[in-house]
């Protein structure tokens, strides 16, 4: 796809079945890299989880969901327990802030939701959907140590990618004048 026409058409899959392939994996990784980085300092890492890592992924929700709160019904543990189920893979973005004199924190998480956009977009160019998930989990602490980060780390995303499967809306944002002032 042209990179005009995905950018305009865009929108998110929320039904993902199939797989990714190697290649693309690596062209979203590419992409990430093309984040606008002050000082270079690449303030990101991601995990890609496929296959049987998507259960060991949901258990650990699960898991995170009682610690957080033991009261958890039944019912919403085994809902949350089949959520990385959703597509054939999960790539979890995690910003990965160090401490620059010049480049604070806020700069750094910029850089690092925009690396993984990158990567949806690298998706949708290439022909394949993709869905920006949080959810309270995302900044659960007992789900972030479960996945390897740091005291300094935070999950960006869930984003979730694969073949789309179903009809995708239309995107329909006209141009607001409220979004675009010209000043002076
Ligand atoms: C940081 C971030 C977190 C999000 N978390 C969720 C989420 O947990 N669940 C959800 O349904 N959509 C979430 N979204 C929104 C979807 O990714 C998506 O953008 C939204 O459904 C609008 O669809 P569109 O991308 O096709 O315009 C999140 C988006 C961002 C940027």
């Amino acid at each position: 796809m042209e990179a005009v026409d995905a950018l305009l058409s865009r929108v998110s899959a929320p039904r993902l079945t199939g797989s990714v392939p190697a290649s693309l994996l690596a062209d979203m990784v590419q992409a990430a890299q093309r984040a606008p980085d002050h000082a270079q300092l690449s303030p990101y890492r991601f995990l890609a989880i496929t296959g049987d890592g998507r259960t060991a992924l949901g258990e650990l929700m699960v898991a995170a969901r009682l610690a957080d709160a033991p009261d958890t019904d039944v019912t919403t543990l085994d809902k949350l327990r089949l959520k990385p189920l959703r597509a054939p893979m999960i790539i979890v973005g995690i910003a990965s802030p160090t401490p620059h004199p010049k480049v604070p924190e806020i700069e750094q998480l910029l850089t690092a939701g925009i690396a993984l956009q990158n990567m949806s977009s690298m998706a949708w160019a290439r022909g394949f959907g993709a869905i920006w998930r949080t959810g309270d989990l995302a900044y659960s602490k007992h789900l972030q140590a479960g996945l390897g980060l740091v005291a300094h780390e935070q999950i960006t995303g869930f984003l979730y990618i694969g073949e789309v499967e179903g009809r995708l809306k239309t995107p329909s944002k006209p141009i607001s004048a409220e979004l675009l002032a010209h000043w002076p």
